[in-house]
């Protein structure tokens, strides 16, 4: 069976996609298959950070041209395929002037999920709510809700923890870039007092990943610094299903 995670923010910048690279690397070098499909089809960058090849995309299955099984990209490790969103403006404008069926993505999830037999499913979002950020949350066993830990992206997860409450899916908390000197356990305590779900992680802000200008994949780069431990922390803590609410 597969676990669909999927990675959100209301606003832009809080790291979801820089995260969510770095947990699906972990997570296939440790076994398990893994596939990541880039939903953010206005602002891609997972084909950047997984250095994908040219090739099919999100865009051209929801536009009928391929199969999203033929989207999908080995990278990394073995046991990794990575569907990238778009390649070039093309597409999007095309999406944008036609629309799809939406109901094209839950359809490609389940297909790629069983295609390649994955263990995980992990989406990148688009922040805030749009067709493709909304449909991949409805498709989620879990949403990973990140947010810096100031007062506009905070306002954001309270809209988010509400949106997923009417999905019925489990959610967690991700506080990113957290500054040096943070009160780590007030602000676990905090938040999860506040919104209701627990905190999978607090990461901090790191220069390090900050200079690698996502050239590179952090966990790749760096992998015996305190942050991809974080990273590690996270997964644990969606592996034990009971730690991650229902909404
Ligand atoms: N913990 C961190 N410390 C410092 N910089 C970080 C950290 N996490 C991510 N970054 C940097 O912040 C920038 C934004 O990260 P990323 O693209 O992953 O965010 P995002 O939420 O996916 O953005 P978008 O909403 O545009 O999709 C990148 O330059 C990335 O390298
Ligand atoms: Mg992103």
């Amino acid at each position: 069976m597969t676990r669909t995670i999927v990675v959100h923010s209301h606003r832009g910048g809080t790291g979801k996609s820089s995260v969510l690279a770095n947990l699906a690397l972990l997570i296939a070098a440790g076994g398990r298959r893994v596939g990541v499909v880039d939903t953010d089809i206005q602002s891609p960058t997972l084909d950047l950070l997984f250095r994908l090849g040219p090739g099919p995309s999100l865009a051209d299955y929801l536009l009928g041209r391929c199969e999203i099984e033929a989207a999908a990209q080995p990278a990394g490790v073995p046991g990794l395929y990575v569907v990238p969103a778009r390649t070039g403006t093309a597409a999007l404008r095309e999406l944008m002037s036609g629309g799809y069926d939406v109901g094209l993505l839950p359809e490609g999830f389940d297909r790629l999920a069983e295609h390649y037999a994955l263990d995980v499913l992990l989406l990148d979002t688009h922040a805030g709510l749009n067709n493709e950020s909304v449909t991949a949350m409805a498709s989620a066993d879990v949403l990973v809700i990140m947010a810096r830990a100031d007062r506009i992206d905070l306002s954001g997860v309270e809209e988010t923890i509400a949106l997923a409450g009417r999905l019925a899916c489990r959610r967690t908390l991700v506080l990113s870039m957290a500054p040096a000197g943070i009160d780590r356990d007030a602000a676990r305590r905090r938040s999860e007092e506040v919104y209701g779900a627990p905190v999978a992680g607090i990461l901090p802000y790191s220069p390090e990943m900050a200079s690698l200008h996502g050239e590179r994949i952090f966990a790749e780069a760096h992998p015996d610094h305190p942050l991809v431990g974080e990273f590690r922390t996270i997964i644990s803590a969606l592996d034990a299903r009971d730690e991650v609410s229902r909404a």
